[in-house]
């Protein structure tokens, strides 16, 4: 907040300012914008001489020889180019707990269930950077091969800096506190219950107007996030492309010494000095650009006969690995909806995953485990790591023989980030005091319904 204070621009004014942002509706579209009219060159992308004396930059997000079908690049007109800064130099003081490189040296690997409590917001003066931590991640960003799993926990704005990631693209999801996000190309307001895709490459700035901030990150070094293939289900239904928002340009023309870039580049932050405000881009046009979605405009589908769908029917966004049908990474959600499936065993069945799952939740309780699993809190359950309801869950479902009648799931939302590659641990969360070391508990009441005799079961009585 103190940083917007110096733009002489009141706190209701910045309310009213960032509650009230322009979006430009589409998944993936080819976008234009203008914060002053006539600023993008006709008919050319970098001319002469641009429109208002503006620099003509491109970002690509995809290689240039990527089938065109995905190809991803936007043309930025800026006041000055993004190359104007001193050198980079290792950020002094570094940063202990981010991680881009999962082998022996980094990271650990076990089987064993684990959840933690949710991670506590520090009490001393914490930005956005400064609040990430790695949980967990497999791969390499120098290989371009992988993901990262963090989160945040934050209290303070971002002042005179602004972040850029080389690693991969950030999805956050925020679960307490609104983010402020000042991008190249324009701002966003997000709210928990939202989410925000920053690509690799973008320089943004980070304020929490409600101070206390927590969330989760997932950071892709593979590729870009895409709406999943709907198959059978058609045109229509789970994430719909008018529903994601990109920002419209907005620019300052503000001259700012020892304004720093922080650049995260092979899991390290490296630091260069300008004398400007980098949010200086007055139009853009392309399709790579940040955006945001209201995970409660989903559209689920769902079982409405019988058995436990599987969980990629919540798939949100994914990044398609070279195999067909195997993601590097599927954000998948758990919101509210319906559950009418007859003689069904309703809650998640148990099983083992060759793909490995992390989940959290944003807030309400999931719907597999009666406690423990908390807003804020996490869980992961890697590659055939065997996992399901807790035993209260199980208990008190089959108490209901076949007499559940249609009940709704409310006031929820969890999450899933699941991957086809194993993912490594960081010291620092299994070393944890927020790690519950009593987890495997929730399943060790499981006791045998197992009986001799063959009695008819719910699914014979209704065949
Ligand atoms: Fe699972």
């Amino acid at each position: 907040m103190e940083k917007l204070a110096k733009l002489n621009i009141s706190e209701e004014d910045l309310e009213s300012e960032f509650s009230h942002l322009g979006y430009q509706s589409g998944f993936g579209n080819h976008f234009s914008s203008e914060a002053k009219p006539g600023a993008l060159p006709v008919g050319q992308n970098n001319p002469l001489k641009c429109p208002y004396g503006l620099y003509a930059e491109q970002v690509s997000g995809t290689a240039f020889t990527v089938p065109r079908k995905l190809n991803q690049r936007s043309w930025l007109y800026r006041i000055k180019p993004s190359v104007t800064h001193e050198p980079f130099h290792p950020r002094v003081p570094s940063h202990d707990y981010l991680i881009s490189e999962f082998n022996q040296s980094s990271s650990s690997a076990t089987p064993t269930q684990l959840r933690w409590s949710p991670f506590g917001i520090p009490d001393t003066k914490t930005n956005f950077i400064d609040g990430l931590f790695t949980i967990c991640g497999a791969g390499s960003s120098f290989l371009r091969h992988g993901f990262a799993v963090h989160m945040y926990a934050a209290n303070a704005s971002m002042e005179g800096c602004a972040f850029a990631n080389a690693d991969g693209d950030f999805l956050i999801v925020p679960q307490q506190g609104r983010l402020w996000i000042t991008t190249e190309l324009g701002r966003l307001q997000v709210s928990p219950g939202e989410i925000v895709v920053l690509q690799q490459g973008f320089r943004y700035s980070i304020d929490l107007p409600d101070g206390p901030s927590r969330g989760y990150v997932v950071e892709v070094f593979s590729g870009h996030f895409q709406l999943p293939d709907l198959g059978p289900i058609g045109a229509n239904g789970l994430a719909s492309p008018p529903d994601f928002l990109t920002p419209t340009a907005w620019f300052e023309d503000k001259a700012y010494p020892g304004y720093t870039i922080v650049h995260k580049f092979g899991g390290s932050l490296f630091t260069a000095k300008q004398n400007f405000s980098p949010f200086n881009v007055v139009a853009w046009h392309g399709n790579y650009a940040p955006y945001k979605y209201d995970l409660k405009k989903f559209c689920p589908f769902n079982t409405v006969l019988f058995d436990h769908g599987d969980p990629s029917i919540n798939t949100v966004l994914t990044v398609p690995s070279e195999k067909p049908g195997v993601a590097v990474v599927d954000f998948v959600i758990f919101p509210p909806r319906w559950l009418v499936a007859e003689h069904t065993f309703r809650p998640p069945y148990y099983h083992r995953n060759c793909m490995s799952e992390f989940m959290g939740l944003i807030y309400g309780n999931y719907e597999a485990k009666a406690d423990g699993f908390q807003p804020g809190g996490a869980s992961l359950h890697s590659c055939m790591t065997p996992h399901g309801p807790d035993t209260s869950t199980f208990e008190k479902t089959i108490a209901e023989e076949d007499d559940a009648k249609p009940a709704k799931i409310r006031d929820t939302m969890a999450f899933m980030f699941e991957s086809s590659l194993i993912p490594r641990i960081t010291p620092w969360v299994l070393k944890s005091p927020h790690l519950d070391n009593d987890y495997y508990k929730c399943w060790t009441g499981l006791k045998s319904h197992f009986h001799q005799e063959h009695l008819p079961e719910n699914g014979e009585l209704h065949s």
